[in-house]
């Protein structure tokens, strides 16, 4: 039995994911960290359990604050990915979704689906004129899903972030309101 979970069809279920499921998080990203951590720094520190609390715990205090958001994609009851607000600036309104899979659960359309409920929900019932998705420019797969959700390339900030000991360029993509 879970509280609060939306399907997204065949199986799949996007739910809270909360500091009390860190060690599922951290078995999930365990397995799935070759194919993460070339693309998210937390896929690299996220190691163990105890990492994984303090991760869950601080998306649970930005929550708390309405600055933050993360909820988990789970497959046949087995946790698969997720969708975050990294960012989620009320007062600006302006918030950066960012997302994330396990390789075998690719290729269904189950990042497109989660992504327009969070992106409608920002929209629709927080107010925010502005959804933002960062990725680095050779993600191709991440940008695919930009470009699905309708998303236009605002433009590119260089060298803005250290990923794997590089310092890496990125490219904001975003969605309006009034798309
Ligand atoms: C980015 C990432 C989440 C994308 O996953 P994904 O499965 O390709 O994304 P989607 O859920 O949108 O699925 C799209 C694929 O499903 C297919 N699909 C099937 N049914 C679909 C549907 N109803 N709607 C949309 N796509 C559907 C699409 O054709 C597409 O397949 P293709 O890649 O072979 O063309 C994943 O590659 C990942 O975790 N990468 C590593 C971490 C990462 O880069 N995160 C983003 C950092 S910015």
């Amino acid at each position: 039995m879970t509280l609060l979970n939306l399907s997204l069809g065949d199986g799949a279920e996007l739910r809270a994911l909360e500091p009390w499921q860190a060690a599922e998080f951290a078995a999930h990203v365990d397995r799935a960290r070759a194919h993460l951590a070339p693309w998210l720094p937390w896929a690299t520190t996220v190691v163990d359990e105890a990492a994984a609390r303090a991760f869950l715990q601080r998306y649970a205090d930005r929550q708390a604050a309405g600055a933050g958001r993360i909820y988990g994609i789970w497959l046949a009851d087995v946790l698969v990915g997720g969708t975050l607000f990294r960012t989620f600036d009320a007062a600006s309104r302006v918030c950066e979704l960012g997302v994330w899979l396990d390789p075998d659960a690719q290729g269904r359309g189950l990042i497109t689906l989660a992504a327009r409920h969070m992106i409608d929900w920002a929209f629709r019932v927080r107010g925010m004129a502005r959804v933002e998705w960062w990725s680095v420019p050779r993600n191709a797969r991440s940008i695919a899903v930009a470009q699905r959700l309708g998303m236009t390339r605002d433009g590119t900030l260089r060298s803005v972030f250290e990923l794997n000991v590089v310092r890496e360029d990125v490219e904001v993509w975003a969605l309006l309101a009034g798309d």
